[in-house]
């Protein structure tokens, strides 16, 4: 490990976070390398009150659970971070907001912070850290690797106005239109398998999909009700019955509307147009605002459908995993 940067002063080098003091200045250095990276959903979470949601703001708001980090101080600042969350497993963590101020780059201050944040890990059992980088970011992803993380895959946040989307044809040409019905309630199990054979489960930021995340019993849709949330899925089946296409809208006042489609790998191809059709049309009657969906960067055949839907490329990410225990 090549750490360069002399420790001029007492407590200068790298530290775990002291939540108490360290927060503002951490806040402005995430605003100094990050600010033009947030997305909409994320600059919405910077204009929030609490200076500790500002901290993950490049995580999911469902991600709360800010645990530890370290900082590196330099010139009685702090100059280096890395924060580290934990996840709802337990040997599972979560690295972000990597970041270190371009006066002092390349004297080995990421990697000491990330090698820090292995250990800490490593001390308390856990087994794997997971993390997202931008695609082109090859600095950072040289720096992954070269710490043994290794690519599962990449992701594409596509996003567009309601209102500027365009209707997808359903059909190709006179290829037959496969009946979409909604999901009934009882399916929400084969909505789940379909979902997890569809999409790896470390390509779900920051948590995978939980089992019952198709499950709507009362008591939730009451909790629904009352947040202002909303969720709606549609499915297909082959000739069997069994499910080969899932769709589905969630939706909350104040937030961007999230779409997922997932295809089983088997029909892959075949219904990516039928289900995009089905979720542009539902969308023009919900409320306006964004729309979102993130997406596997190398499914061509949806790449294709949401330029025609009138999406946008909002950027894509590569997540990485280290797995600790080999
Ligand atoms: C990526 C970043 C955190 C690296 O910080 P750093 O302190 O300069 O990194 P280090 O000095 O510890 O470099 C460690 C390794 O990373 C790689 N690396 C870092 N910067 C690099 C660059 N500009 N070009 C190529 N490789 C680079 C190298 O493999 C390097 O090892 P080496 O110096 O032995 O060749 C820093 O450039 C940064 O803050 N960038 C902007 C924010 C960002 O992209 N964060 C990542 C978000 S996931």
């Amino acid at each position: 490990m090549v750490i360069t940067v002399p420790a001029t002063r007492p407590g200068e080098g790298l530290r775990p976070v002291d939540m108490g003091r360290d927060v503002p200045q951490i806040v402005e250095l995430l605003r100094m390398v990050f600010g033009d990276a947030l997305d909409i959903d994320d600059q919405q979470l910077l204009g929030g009150p609490s200076p500790v949601t500002e901290v993950i703001y490049r995580l999911s708001p469902a991600t709360t659970r800010l645990t530890n980090g370290f900082v590196w101080q330099a010139d009685g600042r702090i100059v280096g971070n890395v924060t580290l969350l934990t996840s709802k497993i337990w040997d599972r963590y979560l690295v972000a907001n990597v970041a270190v101020h371009p006066t002092y780059r390349r004297r080995g201050i990421a990697r000491a912070m990330m090698g820090a944040a292995a250990s800490a890990v490593r001390t308390r059992g856990g087994r794997v850290i997971l993390l997202q980088v931008v695609k082109d970011n090859t600095s950072a992803i040289d720096l992954y690797q070269s710490l043994g993380y290794v690519s599962l895959g990449h992701m594409t946040s596509w996003s567009a106005p309601v209102s500027r989307l365009r209707h997808v044809a359903p059909a190709a040409g006179d290829e037959r239109v496969p009946p979409i019905l909604a999901l009934p309630g009882h399916r929400w199990r084969e909505a789940y398998d379909l979902d997890v054979a569809a999409l790896p489960p470390d390509l779900n930021w920051p948590e995978p999909l939980r089992p019952d995340a198709y499950r709507r019993t009362l008591w939730q849709r009451f909790g629904d009700f009352m947040s202002g949330r909303q969720a709606e899925s549609w499915i297909t089946a082959d000739e069997r019955g069994r499910l080969s296409g899932l769709a589905s809208i969630a939706s909350q006042w104040g937030h961007s509307h999230h779409v997922a489609l997932r295809v089983r790998p088997d029909w892959a191809g075949r219904l990516e147009r039928p289900l995009l059709a089905k979720v542009v049309r539902r969308l023009h009657y919900l409320p306006r605002g964004n729309v979102r969906i993130d997406h596997p960067d190398d499914d061509e055949t949806m790449n294709q459908l949401l330029k025609e839907a009138n999406f946008n490329v909002q950027r894509t990410l590569t997540h990485m995993r280290l797995d600790l225990s080999r």
